[in-house]
Parts: structure tokens; C-alpha cells; sequence
């Protein structure tokens, strides 16, 4: 949060925005720029917004005092590109699920509004912009309060986890216990969806839904796709926190994860698989504005592709998935030009997409360890692969599935080996990761080294 506020600062002590005498053709905000806040922002940006990952939008974009007064930084979200928030090039518009772009002539428009002076114009003759709400389907919050509609299943802490006043970083791993007799029989996973407590929440991390971080939605399989969720009585997370240690900042957190399951009947094709491709083989010198790294993946079998997940820590600048077809030709999978910390997509493909047996997955990393990146938490060190956010990470995660079809008949058949790889994923979570007992109050590890 130190971050939106500095940004907050810095902008508000620029000279006194000139709202000055506007021309006559100047464009207003309800004949203007609301059907454009409509069409890229207000999915967020409403009365009692969604929470985005954990996020909330800090104004209406629906309402015109509140636009007129965020006109400044408006106009800066636009041009530097920070909104809509959206990490993939222009490139691939069309390609990812969920993507946001706005056109050259909305921005446009929108920044002539602000430099016109936010003019207000006739709300009267503002009659068209319900029409234009009414038509972004699917970006209203359902009323379950999740994304993914009516759950199947919901799981939660058995208490929310006391995050103290001392706590900067702290990645505890939690069990989330399902309510007894909620879940007794294998599931299969259609759709996923994590809802982190607060702004705290830096990301979460499960074997059955992957990552969640701010700015991420829920999971949803193409049909016929799926993750097998198995019996236990519960699932594990790993749960990053990030917040100033600072006086009355402690928290409970109560994230929670919901489910919607296959019903009997249906055929799962594909077992998704995660893989997270972390490269650690580097240093980035103190210093370094523009440090490159590289690594390689082979990919042994005809797989599709789901999506694509590049997580960097605050030094993280550029990302890059390059593929190389077993005959050499070479092709831009995805080309995230400027990473940014706070909003980590995942990158669904709309389709599944195949690549041959054969192939090389080529990743590059950028990185700014110097101190013209301002989020930079220290310029002077040297840094190497680590789980604190002051720490750096090159990961590449992928979601995939083997081309060759199961045909498993949900509620019929489940194949053992399949069995097996989901309870022996969740079982490695758990021995990786020491567990914490929320209901305990024993905070003796803030003196140890692991608490930062
Ligand atoms: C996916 C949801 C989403 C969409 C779409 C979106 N925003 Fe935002 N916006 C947010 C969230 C969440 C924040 C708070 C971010 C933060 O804490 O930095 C934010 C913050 C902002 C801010 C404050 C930035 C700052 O410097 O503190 C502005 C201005 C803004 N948005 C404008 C827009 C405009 C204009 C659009 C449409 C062109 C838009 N947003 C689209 C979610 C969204």
C-alpha cells in the first residue's frame, strides 16, 4: 500500500492542475467519457466495486465528482499505461481470456476530457450509457459473492490467521478444512477461485488452482479439462503475506476458495498439470537497470498449452515465452513489456493451444536492480532467487495437458495413476511447508530469521 500512496503523493505535489478555461467543443463527461468508462473501466470502478484479487478500485468512474477529482491521475493511468490493467503487449490482443485494451481513441478521448478541464455536460442526455453497462455481461460480481457463480464448495480457515503488527513478509502454510461431510469423494474441478482476505494478501498459492495474486480472476477449464481434487479433509495453502510492519497495521485474514465440480456424466479428456518453471541459476549485480536471464524447456510430449504465468518479484521489468518449433521456426508466445509486481495475470489462451513433441520453450527475464526502478527495495545488493518479496524469482508457470485423450467418465471410472498424482502433489505441498495453527498466538518466530 506504501507504493499507491507514494505514487499518490508524488503526483499531488505537480503543480496545481490547471483546469483552465475550456474550449467550447470540449468533451464532457456524460455526453464523452462515461460510455468509455463504461465500456473499460466501470467493471471495477462502481459504487461497491469488485474486489479484484484482494483489491479495490478507489473510485466510480460512474460518477462525475469522483472522475472530476481523479482526473489527474486519470489521465497519468492512461498514459503510462497502469489502467486498465493489462500486463500482455498489444500483440496478442484476441489471444487471452479476460483481456483489456483500450483503443487509441478512447485514451485519447479520455485524456482530451481531462485536458479540457472535466467538463460535465448534460446528464440528462446521458440516457445511453445504462445500455452500454448492461452489455459488458459477465463483469458484474453474481450475487453467491463469487465470480464462478454458485460453489460447490467453499473452504476457509478454521480461524482467520492473525497477521501482527511486526509482520513486513511472511509466507505461512494453512490448512483449509472443508466442512464435515462437504467433501467425501474425489472431485473433479471445473472452475477455481481464490478470494484473498485483503491487500495484504500477496499471493496464495495452491496446488489445485495454482497462483492467486491481486489482479487475478478465478480459474475456469475449458470443457472437458479438469483438476482431480482429492478426498482429504483438506486442502493446503501457502499464503504470502506483504504489509508495513508498523503500529495497528495487524490484520485477520480470511481468505477463502470455492469450487465447482464436473457432474456425473461428464467426460474429462485432459488432466490440466501445472508446471512452474522457476530458473535460480543467477545473480543480478547491484545496480543492473536492464539484467537479462534464459532458460530452456523441452516439451517431450504433444501438449495444449492453457496459459502462462510469469511471476517476478519488484525487480522484475520485462518477461518473455518464446516457442521454437522442432523445425527451428521461432514464435512469440507471450511478451509482457512491462511487468508489474502488483498485478499478475495468468494468461489464458481463449484456446487450448497445441505444441508438438519436439519443441523448446525458450523464457527471458529482465530485471531493474538499479535505482531508476522506484520499487526497488534496495539498489546496493546483489540478488539471487528467493522466497521474500525483497528477493528476486524467475518463474514461468505454464497450465497444460497432454493431447492424448483420458476419456474418464466422471462419477464412472478414475484412473489410478490419476488418483495417485493428485494426493501425492498435495501430500509434497505439506512436507515442503512447515504448517501454522492460526488459533495459536505464539509469534516467537518474528524473532527468528524467516520473519522479515
Ligand atoms: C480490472 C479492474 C480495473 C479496471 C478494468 C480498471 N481499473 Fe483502475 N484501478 C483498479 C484497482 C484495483 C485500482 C487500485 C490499484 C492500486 O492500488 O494501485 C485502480 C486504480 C486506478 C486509479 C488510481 C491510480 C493511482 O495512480 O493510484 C486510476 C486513476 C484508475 N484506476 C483509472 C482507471 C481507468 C481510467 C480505467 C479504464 C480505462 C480503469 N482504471 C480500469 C482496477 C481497475
Amino acid at each position: 500500500m506504501t507504493r499507491r500512496i507514494a505514487r499518490y503523493l508524488s503526483l499531488a505535489a505537480l503543480p496545481a492542475f490547471a483546469f483552465g478555461a475550456a474550449a467550447q467543443d470540449a468533451p464532457t463527461f456524460y455526453q464523452d467519457a462515461l460510455p468509455v468508462f463504461q465500456k473499460n473501466c466501470v467493471a471495477c470502478h462502481q459504487p461497491d466495486g469488485p474486489s479484484v484479487g484482494g483489491i479495490y478500485a478507489p473510485m466510480s468512474l460512474m460518477d462525475y465528482e469522483a472522475a472530476k477529482l481523479w482526473a489527474p491521475l486519470i489521465r497519468n493511468a492512461l498514459e503510462t499505461g497502469y489502467m486498465p490493467p493489462w500486463g500482455a503487449h498489444e500483440r496478442h490482443r484476441g489471444e487471452f481470456k479476460g483481456e483489456r485494451y483500450i483503443d487509441k481513441a478512447e485514451k485519447d478521448l479520455l485524456i482530451a476530457w481531462v485536458d479540457g478541464g472535466a467538463l460535465e455536460g448534460d446528464s440528462a442526455k446521458a440516457a445511453n450509457a445504462e445500455g452500454l453497462v448492461a452489455s459488458s455481461v459477465g463483469t458484474t460480481l453474481p450475487e453467491s459473492g463469487w465470480w464462478i457463480g454458485d460453489p460447490d464448495l467453499v473452504v476457509a480457515f478454521d480461524e482467520p490467521v492473525y497477521v501482527p503488527d511486526e509482520v513486513e513478509d511472511w509466507q505461512p502454510t494453512v490448512q483449509m478444512h472443508y466442512e464435515e461431510g462437504a467433501h467425501q469423494e474425489p472431485q473433479w474441478i471445473s472452475m477455481a477461485e481464490l478470494r484473498p482476505g485483503g491487500p495484504w494478501v500477496h499471493h496464495i498459492v495452491s496446488s489445485h488452482m495454482g497462483v492467486g495474486v491481486p489482479g487475478r480472476g478465478p480459474f475456469t477449464y475449458p470443457e472437458g479439462w479438469g483438476v482431480l481434487l482429492a478426498e482429504d479433509p483438506f486442502i493446503t495453502v501457502n499464503m504470502h503475506y506483504h504489509k508495513d510492519p508498523v503500529a495497528g497495521s495487524a490484520v485477520y485474514d480470511d481468505t477463502q476458495a470455492a469450487f465447482k465440480f464436473y457432474e456425473e456424466g461428464d467426460v474429462i479428456d485432459h488432466v490440466v498439470e501445472t508446471n512452474l518453471l522457476p530458473h535460480r541459476n543467477w545473480t543480478i549485480p547491484a545496480g543492473a537497470d536492464n539484467y537479462e536471464v534464459n532458460n530452456t524447456f523441452e516439451i517431450e510430449e504433444d501438449i495444449y498449452l492453457l496459459s502462462m504465468g510469469p511471476h517476478m518479484h519488484y525487480r522484475g521489468k520485462a518477461m518473455r515465452y518464446e516457442l521454437e518449433y522442432p523445425d527451428g521456426e521461432m514464435e512469440t508466445l507471450l511478451w509482457v513489456p512491462n511487468y508489474d509486481f502488483n498485478w499478475q495475470f495468468l494468461y489464458e489462451y481463449e484456446e487450448p493451444r497445441l505444441i508438438p513433441a519436439g519443441s523448446t520453450l525458450h523464457m527471458s527475464w529482465w530485471f531493474n536492480n538499479s535505482e531508476t526502478n522506484r520499487y526497488n527495495p534496495d539498489p546496493t545488493a546483489d540478488v539471487v532467487y528467493g522466497p521474500a518479496t525483497t528477493d528476486e524469482m524467475a518463474n514461468a508457470r505454464i497450465y497444460y495437458a497432454p493431447v492424448k485423450q483420458r476419456g474418464i467418465v466422471v462419477g464412472r471410472d478414475l484412473p489410478q495413476d490419476v488418483l495417485e498424482t493428485a494426493r501425492a502433489t498435495e501430500q509434497r505441498r505439506r512436507e515442503q511447508t512447515e504448517l501454522i495453527d492460526p488459533s495459536s498466538d505464539d509469534f516467537s518466530w518474528l524473532t527468528e530469521d524467516e520473519a522479515r
